[in-house]
């Protein structure tokens, strides 16, 4: 088995980091697709450790409690894109606001994300890669991965795009939630957002996402060309 406390090198990992509305999810899905790689949403685990913590009552400040939550809790990630957690099925209420306010508080604390960056790890083993998206992919889980993206967009479009997924919220409150939980992922001591190291920036502003999946499409085989060289 291999050391999952260690980043794996040679596997064809292609990982997608960004801000909250940068486009990940859907990118990375269609880029998946297009490479015939599996898909892993970070970010869903992370929620998903939220919802258990909700769940039990406990306090997502409290590290040592949401770290114990974490280590251990079931999670089922079916490629229908279900979230089981515990045995429950959680995929609507892990994008739930009471979710989205307390998720980055939990992902703030050190052994909450060791454990999910382990099983990050175990997943591309066992499948020799994958697209991750998430928001450290690039600068912690998987430094050596084939090719690192960094997508961003403008603000306003990123408040606008998760706008129109969430059917209850209005713009100027999903705007204030990007804005609050972008200071905190990108200022937690613990593997912050920033574009890793040797990240390819991708301004998905204007672009739309063939656009986007082509632009990144072209990079994985420059990396597969330069890799065989
Ligand atoms: O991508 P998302 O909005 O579903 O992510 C939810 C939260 O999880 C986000 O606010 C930051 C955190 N997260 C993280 O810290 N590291 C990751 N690799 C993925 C998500």
């Amino acid at each position: 088995m291999a050391d999952l406390a260690q980043p794996a090198p040679n596997l064809n990992v292609i990982a997608i980091d960004g801000p909250a509305g940068s486009g990940k999810s859907t990118i990375a899905q269609a880029l998946a697709k297009r490479l015939e790689l599996p898909y892993l949403d970070t970010g869903a685990m992370y929620r998903s450790v939220t919802f258990a913590v909700i769940a039990t009552g406990a306090d997502p400040e409290d590290a040592v409690t949401t770290a114990s939550i974490a280590r251990e809790m079931t999670l089922q990630m079916p490629e229908n894109g279900d979230i089981i957690v515990n045995g429950l099925d959680a995929t609507l209420e892990i994008r739930g606001p009471e979710v989205t306010r307390a998720v980055s508080a939990v992902a703030a604390h050190p052994d909450v994300r060791s454990e999910l960056v382990s099983r990050q790890r175990e997943w591309a083993h066992r499948r020799g890669g994958g697209v991750l998206e998430g928001r450290d992919i690039g600068s912690a889980v998987f430094p050596d991965a084939l090719t690192k993206i960094y997508l961003t967009a403008s603000a306003e479009v990123r408040a606008a795009r998760r706008a129109g997924e969430v059917m209850d919220l209005d713009y100027d409150t999903v705007a204030a939630d990007i804005a609050r939980r972008d200071a905190l992922d990108t200022s937690r001591q613990h593997d912050p957002l920033r574009r890793a190291d040797g990240a390819i920036e991708v301004d998905t502003t204007y672009l739309d996402i063939d656009e986007v999946v082509s632009v990144i499409s072209a990079h994985v085989d420059r990396a597969i060309a330069a890799r065989a060289d």
